[in-house]
C-alpha cells in the first residue's frame, strides 16, 4: 500500500550518514510490512548553499509543503561559519519551520534502561525517565521584530525581540494538553513571568486554555530557570513540559543529557492539519551536524531513526509500527550494541553507524 510521501533532507555533517540508516529502515517497512513510502531527496543547509547559494532553494521549500512528512538530518559546519547570517545553514531549517508553520516541537526525553548508568546523573534519578518537552517553534525571540545589529550613540547594539500573541501561546498549549491526555495527564508550563511581560501573558493564556478546555489535566507553572534546576534534580516529577522557543531550545538540551547521549533524541515539529488530515510535519534528531566526527562512521543513527518512528506515529498513523521500531532500538541497546557516544569503557570496540543500522534491522526482522 502507498503509505504516504516523505521528503528526505540529509543536510550537512553526519546528517547524510545517519540518514542512510533511516533509508534502509524505510525500505524495510516497504519490504516487510507493506508500507511503501514515496521517498524523494533534496538539499538543505550548507549542502544547498554549495549548489544554490542559499540554504534552502524555493523548489525545495515547495516540495516540503507538498509531502506528508519531511525528515531532516542536520545542518551547519565550520566551513560555513563565516557566511553572511542570511544564508547560514541554520536559516534553511528556520525557513522550513516558519513557512510550514510548525509551531509545536515535540522533544521526548526517554532514558533507556540499558543506558541509565551512562547518564552523568545517578541511575535512580534517570532510570525509567519518560518526559516530553513541547517547545513553541515559530515565534518568540527567534523571529520577533525588531532584530538586528544597529548603531546607537557611536557604538553597535544587538537587538532581538521576544514576542508572543495570545493565539500563538494558546495553540501550542493545546498541543501540550492533548499529548498529556495520552500520557501522564500532567503539564508543567515554563516561562519567566517574574521578569518578562511575554512570560506573564504566557502563564495567563496557558491557564485559561487549561481552565476552559482541559480542566481534567493537571497543570503547574514554573520559572524556566527553576525548571532547568528541577530537570537535573528530579526529572521524573515531569510528564509534559510546555515552553517557548528559546527556553525550549535550552531545556531540551538539558533533558537530552539526562538520557545519556544527545545522539539518542528524536523530535517532531508539527503544524496544522493539511487537506488529507495529516499535520504538516518535519522530523529531525535533536543533535547537530557534529563536524568533529563527520565521515568516520562514528555517528549514532538512533536519534534520526527514532525521528522516523515519530513520523510513523504522528504522520502515518502507524503507532504499532512506531512501537516496533522503538522496541528494536531498545533491544539493541540492551544487547550492548554501542556507538562511541554510548561507550565509556576502554577496550570495547564500538559499533559503527552502519553496525548500529544492521543491528536495528536484525531486531526488526526478529520482531516479525
Ligand atoms: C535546535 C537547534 C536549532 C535551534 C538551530 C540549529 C537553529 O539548536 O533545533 O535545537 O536553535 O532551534
Ligand atoms: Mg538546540
Amino acid at each position: 500500500m502507498n503509505a504516504g510521501s516523505i521528503l528526505i533532507l540529509p543536510g550537512d555533517g553526519i546528517g547524510p550518514e545517519v540518514m542512510a540508516e533511516v533509508r534502509r529502515i524505510i525500505s524495510w517497512y516497504g519490504d516487510k510490512r507493506g508500507l511503501e513510502f514515496e521517498v524523494s531527496e533534496d538539499l538543505v543547509g550548507g549542502a544547498a548553499y554549495d549548489v544554490h547559494g542559499v540554504p534552502l532553494a524555493d523548489e525545495t521549500m515547495e516540495k516540503a509543503q507538498g509531502v506528508d512528512a519531511v525528515l531532516l538530518g542536520a545542518v551547519g559546519g565550520p566551513k560555513y561559519d563565516d557566511l553572511d547570517f542570511s544564508v547560514k545553514p541554520e536559516r534553511g531549517l528556520l525557513r522550513l519551520r516558519k513557512e510550514m508553520d510548525l509551531y509545536a516541537n515535540l522533544r521526548p526525553a526517554q532514558c533507556f534502561d540499558a543506558l541509565a548508568d551512562f547518564s552523568s546523573l545517578k541511575r535512580e534519578v534517570v532510570a525509567g525517565l519518560d518526559i516530553m518537552i513541547v517547545r513553541e517553534l515559530t515565534s518568540g525571540v527567534y523571529f520577533g521584530e525588531p532584530r538586528g545589529i544597529f548603531e546607537e550613540n557611536g557604538e553597535r547594539v544587538g537587538i532581538n525581540t521576544q514576542r508572543y500573541t495570545e493565539s500563538e501561546i494558546a495553540r501550542v498549549a493545546r498541543s501540550a494538553f492533548e499529548l498529556a491526555r495520552k500520557r501522564g495527564n500532567k503539564v508543567c508550563s515554563m516561562e519567566k513571568a517574574n521578569v518578562m511581560e511575554s512570560g506573564i501573558l504566557w502563564r495567563e493564556v496557558v491557564q485559561k486554555v487549561h481552565d476552559e478546555e482541559y480542566p481534567d489535566v493537571e497543570l503547574s507553572h514554573m520559572y524556566a530557570d527553576a525548571g532547568g534546576m528541577q530537570l537535573t534534580r528530579w526529572p521524573k516529577q515531569f510528564d509534559v513540559i510546555v515552553t517557548d522557543n528559546l527556553f525550549g531550545d535550552l531545556l531540551s538540551d538539558v533533558a537530552a543529557m539526562l538520557t545519556g547521549s544527545l545522539g539518542m533524541l528524536p523530535s517532531a515539529s508539527l503544524g496544522a492539519p493539511m487537506a488529507n488530515g495529516r499535520p504538516k510535519a518535519l522530523y529531525e534528531p535533536v543533535h547537530g551536524s557534529a563536524p568533529d566526527i563527520t565521515g568516520q562512521g562514528k555517528a549514532n543513527p538512533i536519534a534520526c531513526i527514532l525521528s522516523f518512528a515519530m513520523a510513523l506515529r504522528y504522520s502515518f498513523d502507524q503507532g504499532e509500527e512506531a512501537d516496533r521500531l522503538e522496541k528494536a532500538v531498545e533491544k539493541v541497546l540492551a544487547d550492548g550494541v554501542r556507538t562511541p557516544d554510548l561507550l565509556n569503557e576502554e577496550g570495547k570496540t564500538p559499533a559503527s553507524t552502519r553496525d548500529m543500522g544492521d543491528a536495528i534491522l536484525a531486531a526488526l526482522d526478529a520482531s516479525l
